[in-house]
């Protein structure tokens, strides 16, 4: 089977890994992929939303199945534009990957379907979200309708900050045309947890518990990121709240989706919050987390390629979804400055060491070969994860192997996992 994978970050490298494993597989491609992927995949230089020639690849290079890792292409439809050409592709249709495409859209929907969110109102003009601010408890939280990289949600401790928000989103359109649109919704307080599901549109299997460390300093201080680490599983993320969640989340997530005409096949990721008052969502995506694949993908026993053929084929049913009994954890290794503003193009030593271990690996994100070097070549570079038999061995094996990869302005969190000591 010949395989293509959309997508360039460390996500789409644990993907490739994990394709690379399948018997069923003898050839992977990537568009455009990175330098890490290369070990795995052929990469082709198209970009992730040039859907017509991602297409014609597909085609004159008889592509059996392609996995789509990243958001934009999916909620722009890449997935219609490969099934118009009778082409097998794995994600959600632009109808379905609106469930993160449109934060106004998913919390209509959990309202709809009462499904547990935060209260919220949605709104297209700033005139009225900045008058509904005066009335408004603090702190409160805002966010970009759209995608925007995880950057689109700004919560405010006073009235001051809050109406600078709606400026910067509604009228300086600080997030582009995310901004059109808004949600103001209540500020909810608990642990958060990611679980990314398999779907095929009736079935769900939920994986193993993750959870992400958004903001880009040492104990949850300064900007949101994409995520500078993660662990897997989350200690907190009890029996009681995964029977509580299946019951009035995630089945009912999908069934929603069905009833609205919009059936989801691909991967739901849940982004909850553990209130006081029960889990409740804080968001949805249409994708494996990034960095959150990179811990929960190591630590899955089953053949990707098959349970990914069942969600397309709607036999997820069929698929006993299984993971080790063990812990992952993800240290991701930025440039010094990320999100705002760091340099690229620092050669990276140390890779070579992860070479032929079994429980280590390091992932890629913004990296490029540069003649016999790989250098850096974004905000977030590389996600060491480390398995151990627990989240603390997991940890300790995952810092260790930090300290073996070195480039100029490397810098990562110390206290990524730390939540677990309170467990
Ligand atoms: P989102 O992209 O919607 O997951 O938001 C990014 C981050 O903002 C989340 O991971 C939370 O840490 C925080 N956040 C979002 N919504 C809320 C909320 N209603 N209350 C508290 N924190 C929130
Ligand atoms: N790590 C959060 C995300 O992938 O959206």
């Amino acid at each position: 089977m010949r395989v293509l994978i959309v997508g360039s970050g460390g996500r789409e490298h644990a993907i490739a890994w994990k394709v690379a494993k399948s018997p069923k597989v003898d050839k992977i491609f990537c568009a455009p992929g990175n330098a890490g992927i290369e070990e795995y995949a052929q990469c082709v230089d198209i970009g992730a939303m040039e859907f017509e020639k991602l297409v014609d690849f597909a085609k004159t290079q008889k592509i059996d199945l392609t996995i789509v890792g990243m958001d934009d292409p999916l909620v722009g439809g890449i997935v219609d534009a490969f099934e118009k050409e009778g082409l097998r592709v794995f994600g959600p249709r632009k109808n379905a990957a609106i469930l993160e495409g449109s934060k106004a859209f998913s919390k209509d929907l959990m309202k709809k379907y009462k499904i547990p969110t935060a209260a919220y109102e949605n709104f297209t003009e700033a005139e009225s979200a900045l008058a509904y601010l005066e009335k408004a408890k603090f702190p409160i939280v805002l966010k970009a309708d759209g995608l925007a990289l995880g950057k689109g949600v700004l919560i405010c401790n006073t009235l001051e900050e809050a109406k600078e928000g709606v400026k910067s989103i509604m009228l300086d359109k600080k997030f582009g045309s995310a901004g059109n649109q808004m949600v103001i919704e209540e500020f909810m307080t608990g642990r958060e947890v990611s679980v990314l599901s398999y779907v095929d549109g009736k079935t769900i299997k939920t994986m193993t518990s993750a959870q992400d460390h958004k903001r880009a300093g040492d104990g949850d201080t300064g900007l949101n990121t994409g995520g500078m680490g993660t662990f897997s599983p989350s200690p907190f993320y009890t029996k009681e709240v995964d029977e509580f969640c299946r019951k009035y989340i995630y089945q009912p997530t999908v069934d929603a989706m069905a009833a609205e005409g919009r059936e989801f096949k691909g991967i739901i990721f849940f982004g909850l919050m553990l209130t006081e008052e029960g889990p409740k969502v804080l968001e949805y995506n249409a994708r494996f987390g990034d960095p959150e694949a990179q811990v929960v993908l190591p630590r899955m026993k089953n053949d990707i390629i098959e349970v990914v053929e069942a969600c397309i084929d709607g036999t997820l049913d069929r698929i006993d979804l299984q993971f080790e009994d063990n812990a992952a954890v993800c240290v991701i290794l930025a440039s010094e400055g990320y999100p705002v503003k760091y340099e690229k193009g620092y050669p990276i030593h140390g890779l070579e060491k992860f070479k032929d271990l079994e429980d280590n690996y390091v992932f890629h994100a913004g990296t490029k070969r540069d003649g016999n070097e790989i250098v850096t070549n974004g905000g977030r570079v590389l996600g060491v994860t480390a398995k151990g038999s627990d989240l603390k061995q997991a940890r300790a094996n995952a810092y260790k192997a930090v300290e073996w990869i070195d480039f100029k302005n490397k810098y990562y969190r110390h206290d990524i996992g730390k939540a677990i000591d309170e467990a």
